[in-house]
């Protein structure tokens, strides 16, 4: 799309994101402790946006990262999502060429910044976690509230209030954000800085089909449907991809039960 289009110049860099992670390549790396949260239970308003590439929630800076072998704290600033079409795959990262049908970014930068921009010019000024979604037979009531503010916010450029939500109503519980693969790549937006500390979490999040559809109700900013809103995986050219555990035996079934076979990624 547009988007792509206009500014794809400067997007070729060789550190870019996402990737296809192979799991017979990673490398196990013990530094990769668990995280340390910070007000990830802490309840707040926060404005839902859609900006008109994906639905956007704007997170307090009091919500913070430390530990996982990063190298300073990071706060929090966002959280947003990649899809498909109509409850179809569209993670923009794969494992094992397999897509997911959502991705959740939670976009950190480092404390001292006061914007993504000012960090993007630091190579390790910003830190995302990656959870995927995967299609489960009951609806994830904890995204009940989200998905149903979604009606109000389908043209671009609007947004709605959500109250009362926190961050971990989102994501896996804390006892599952031990397993994760980690390496260094860009933000899969232009300018497509190459600012960004990759973390994705085995650990999946559930949503019905029903409520994965929901976001296909969305309209881009040039009024067509929001859908496969991804950036297609990018060479790792060299790059390694760690691992926080040398037991990679539950990511089989546990990741890719309902993952079906990635054919050919071609973006919108
Ligand atoms: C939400 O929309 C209102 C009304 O258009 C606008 O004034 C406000 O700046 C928007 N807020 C955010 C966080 O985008
Ligand atoms: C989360 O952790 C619990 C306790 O270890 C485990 O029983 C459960 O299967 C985990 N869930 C996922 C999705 O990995
Ligand atoms: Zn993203």
């Amino acid at each position: 799309p547009e988007l792509w289009g206009l500014v794809s110049q400067t997007c070729n860099g060789r550190s870019q994101s996402p990737v296809n992670i192979v799991t017979r390549k990673v490398l196990p790396d013990e530094r990769l402790t668990p995280f340390h949260f910070t007000g990830y239970k802490e309840t707040f308003y926060g404005s839902l946006i859609n900006n008109g590439h994906s639905v956007q929630l704007n997170l307090p800076s009091s919500i913070q990262i430390k530990g996982g072998n990063l190298v300073d704290e990071y706060k929090a600033i966002q959280f947003h999502l990649h899809w498909g079409k109509d409850g179809g795959l569209g993670s923009e990262h794969t494992i094992d060429g397999e897509k997911f049908p959502m991705e959740m970014h939670i976009v950190h930068i480092k404390e001292e910044y006061d914007s993504l921009a000012e960090a993007s010019k630091d190579s390790t000024g910003v830190a995302v976690l990656g959870f995927f979604f995967q299609e489960s037979e009951s609806a994830n009531e904890k995204y009940d509230h989200l998905i149903s503010a979604l009606k109000y916010i389908s043209q671009p450029k609007t947004n709605v209030t959500l109250v009362g939500v926190s961050l971990d109503m989102f994501i896996p519980s804390e006892i599952n954000r031990t397993k994760y693969f980690r390496y260094k790549g860009s933000l899969t937006t232009p300018d497509c800085a190459e600012a960004v500390v990759w973390t994705l979490f085995e650990s999946t999040i559930p949503l019905s089909r029903n409520q994965l559809t929901a976001f296909s109700q969305l309209l881009f900013y040039d009024g067509q449907k929001m859908v496969n809103n991804y950036r297609p995986v990018q060479p790792l050219n060299g790059r390694e991809v760690y691992y926080s555990s040398g037991q990679l035996a539950l990511v089989s079934c546990v990741l890719f039960t309902k993952s079906v076979l990635l054919s050919s990624a071609s973006f919108i």
